[in-house]
């Protein structure tokens, strides 16, 4: 059952997109905000912002827990705003304390794909510093693995994108966000 209550007892007024790279979260979302009248915001590009910096230059010059730190900043700080839909970056989930700020920052739809959709999608493009390995399939494959229960933990809504067209699961998530949020 959906427990959408946050610290102050109110209704969050967000969606948050959970999900592994490539499974549509920055696409879909955009969409979904536009249908609903929303702001979109996405956490990789707030971290950019942030930095000053493409999120390859942070990995190669930070290191990831860097990235982590600004991307737990940049979470919080979403949470502080009411009507957007945010995109968030496929790893969010693995800081422990971002489980309990996705979950009271709004209404949190996990998109999920299986690995060998999300591979043929990541490999248009080179931008994922994770996946700059000898084998990103196995790399894919291993991450899952980590990942799946973490998404599983923090989210109100997983919806396996693999048989869905775009506008099928953009009306799924639209329809399933104006239930949950209370929007006519
Ligand atoms: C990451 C996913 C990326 C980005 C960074 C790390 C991950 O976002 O945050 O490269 O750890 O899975 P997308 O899921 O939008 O590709």
């Amino acid at each position: 059952m959906l427990e959408l209550v946050n610290t102050t007892g109110q209704r969050p007024r967000n969606l948050i997109l959970i999900g592994f790279m490539g499974t549509g979260k920055t696409t879909i979302g955009k969409r979904v905000a536009r249908s609903l009248g929303m702001k979109f915001v996405d956490t990789d590009l707030l971290i950019a912002e942030k930095a000053g910096k493409s999120i390859p230059t942070i990995f190669e010059e930070s290191g990831e827990d860097a990235f982590r730190s600004l991307e737990t900043e940049v979470l919080k700080e979403c949470r502080e705003r009411d009507g957007q839909v945010v995109s968030t970056g496929g790893g969010i989930v693995t800081r422990p304390e971002n489980l309990e700020i996705l979950k009271s920052s709004g209404y949190v739809i996990w998109l999920k794909a299986s690995p060998e959709i999300i591979f043929e999608r990541v490999s248009r493009n080179q931008n994922r510093p994770l996946l700059k390995t000898r084998n990103p399939q196995k790399t894919i494959t291993d991450l899952l693995t980590q990942r799946d229960d973490l998404y599983a933990g923090a989210q109100h809504l997983s919806i396996n994108t693999d048989e869905l067209t775009m506008e099928e699961t953009c009306f799924g998530v639209t329809e399933s966000t104006k239930l949950a949020l209370g929007i006519d």
